[in-house]
């Protein structure tokens, strides 16, 4: 009898105990990227981690969606029915401040001392890293938002050299439209396509003071350079595509490849889902800026969920993400710059090497639809009202619905 409760018990420490191995060694990741180009940048990065740490079972979790705007629908439902998973991919500033104000991630001030991160990774970056002085997301990358990607045989056949202004961008829009040819590529099947268009339109338009002003509730949408904006941004949808409905960023962007537009404007992930198609950048796509000098910044990062399964496998990720081989792994692949400062250039495109010289010297200016600049819920009223701008093109009702919108979510007075 005392044998037999003995084992049953020895038993049962040891099912405990392999459950906590198994648990430890078991990494669950959620992130987005699983469009061509975002996801074998993402299995890079995951294989170099998967490498150094062989004992560990990967568990990946894409959710399909640009930008995140599905993912983070579920990671929102998941954390609130307390089952964090292990990490999850979020947007450096207002949008993963939301997680840490609400004590759902843990500072990892720790890591960053022992790899001596801060004097790698450039100074405005890490602002958007740390909340209330601590540490708690590592930077997987550097994008730029305020991007126009353009078919390079398209403008050299129409003698067209890229523009450096709006007032350019829209006489090139009338050139090419007389020429029989769709302008811009559009896409809105998630509706933050349009919504990233109009804030590099708002840019260029009112320029990196009102914008970052804006959205820190210091202007707004009913100040004149809001409203010039709105009209520059019906202008040109108004050489865009009229089905754009049926488009993610990618199809559009695939538009400018197959000859039915001639630009779409996205961040750099379109050149990683370019380059990963098959086509070279420079000679079958190039970029322009607008606005020249501005820098429109997106950081992708990782952090730890408080009370995450598998809490030490997921401090190993996040450090191969920061170590240069996982730096080098995954942004070449992607489209983006790496997060630190101090990495062999030569293994990037042209295009790349130019955004890391404005990096160090444009306007930083971090994007709202990319959620640094302005808090999740705000944003997410915020793409909806300019979405429905697509159709009823009314810039004065647009313009009040923002503004009510802003204050409705605290954002002005
Ligand atoms: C992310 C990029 C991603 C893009 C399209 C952005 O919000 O920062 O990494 O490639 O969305 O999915």
């Amino acid at each position: 009898m005392r044998r037999g409760f003995f084992i049953a018990a020895l038993l049962l420490i040891v099912m405990l105990f392999s459950q906590v191995a198994a648990a430890a060694d078991e990494m669950l990741i959620y992130h987005w990227w699983t469009a061509g180009g975002e996801k074998e940048a993402i299995d890079a990065l995951l294989e170099v981690y998967q490498k150094q740490n062989p004992d560990v079972t990967i568990v990946d979790n894409p959710v399909p969606g640009g930008a995140g705007v599905e993912m983070k629908a579920v990671m929102k439902s998941l954390i609130l029915a307390g089952q964090p998973p292990s990490t999850f991919q979020v947007h450096a500033g207002a949008e993963a401040q939301l997680y840490v104000d609400n004590g759902l991630m843990d500072p990892i001030n720790e890591l960053w001392e022992k790899h001596g991160w801060a004097e790698v990774v450039p100074q405005d970056l890490q602002d958007l890293l740390k909340f209330n002085g601590d540490y708690y997301l590592v930077p997987v990358n550097v994008h730029r938002a305020n991007l126009f990607f353009y078919n390079k045989k398209v403008f050299d056949e129409h003698n067209i050299t890229p523009p450096t202004t709006i007032e350019e961008l829209l006489e090139i829009c009338e050139k090419l439209d007389a020429a029989g040819i769709t302008p811009l590529a559009l896409g809105s099947r998630y509706k933050w396509e349009a919504a990233h268009l109009f804030e590099t339109i708002l840019l260029a338009s009112a320029g990196p003071e009102f914008y970052v002003d804006y959205f820190q509730g210091k202007a707004r949408a009913t100040d004149p350079q809001f409203i010039e904006a709105l009209t520059v941004f019906g202008k040109l949808i108004g050489y865009g595509n009229k089905d754009h409905s049926a488009f993610t960023w990618d199809q559009a962007a695939n538009r400018i490849m197959t000859g039915e537009a001639a630009f779409h404007n996205n961040g750099d992930w379109v050149k990683g889902y370019l380059t990963g198609a098959g086509y070279e950048a420079g000679v079958d796509f190039d970029v322009f800026v607008l606005p020249v000098g501005s820098f429109g910044l997106v950081v992708d990062g990782f952090g730890l969920p408080s009370g995450a399964p598998g809490r030490d496998a997921t401090l190993r990720f996040l450090e191969t993400i920061l170590t240069p081989e996982g730096q080098q792994a995954f942004n070449p692949i992607k489209g983006s710059i790496p997060a630190r400062s101090d990495l062999d250039d030569s293994i990037y495109d042209e295009i790349s090497r130019k955004m890391m010289a404005d990096l160090a010297q444009d306007t930083l200016v971090p994007s709202a639809v990319h959620g640094s600049a302005a808090p999740d819920a705000f944003m997410s009223d915020w793409t909806d009202v300019i979405h429905r701008f697509l159709y009823t093109g009314d810039v004065e009702q647009t313009a009040r619905e923002l503004d009510a919108r802003a204050v409705e979510h605290g954002l002005v007075q």
